[in-house]
């Protein structure tokens, strides 16, 4: 149910990790390479504004975009507090959500996003989760 006012299409959620950095420049490859004019509005997300930003900086630098960094949203969101992921769930259509172990913090992501009509996805493979 997501809507057309939300500021963000996608929001990467736990970009600092080590697959949330791969899923990170995987999006900004594709985004630069989409014609400008169908690129969509995405957002990294995680506790920590200093490492999201090193992230992006990771990527600017590895696809030779220096303005990667101003073309990407932050947005700072930690899983022991509620409302920070509901805030996060309100201002995108698709959290992509690289947060895990999935067992321990998967739930509270999820909930988020079903009360705040946002699809979401995650790169789980925890048999307990599944
Ligand atoms: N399906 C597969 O093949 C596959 C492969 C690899 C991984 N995975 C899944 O992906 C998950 C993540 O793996 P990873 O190796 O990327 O883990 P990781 O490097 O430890 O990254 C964990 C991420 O979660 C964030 N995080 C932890 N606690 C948080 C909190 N309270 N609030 C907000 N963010 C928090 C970390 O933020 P900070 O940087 O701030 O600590 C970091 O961004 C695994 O648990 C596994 O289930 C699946």
């Amino acid at each position: 149910m997501a809507t057309e006012q939300r500021p963000f299409h996608l929001v990467v959620f736990g970009a600092s990790g080590f697959t949330g950095q791969f899923v990170t420049e995987e999006v900004a490859r594709e985004q630069i390479a989409s014609e400008q004019s169908s690129r969509l509005p995405w957002a990294v997300a995680g506790r920590s504004k200093e490492k999201l930003q090193q992230v992006l900086e990771k990527a600017a630098q590895k696809l030779g975009r220096p303005s990667l960094s101003s073309e990407v949203g932050v947005i700072i969101c930690d899983i022991s507090n509620p409302a920070s992921l509901d805030e996060m769930a309100k201002q995108a259509k698709l959290v992509l959500n690289c947060v895990g172990p999935y067992r321990f913090y998967g739930e509270p992501v999820v909930k988020a996003c079903i009360e705040n009509g946002t699809s979401c996805i995650d790169i789980c493979g925890e048999p307990q989760v599944l």
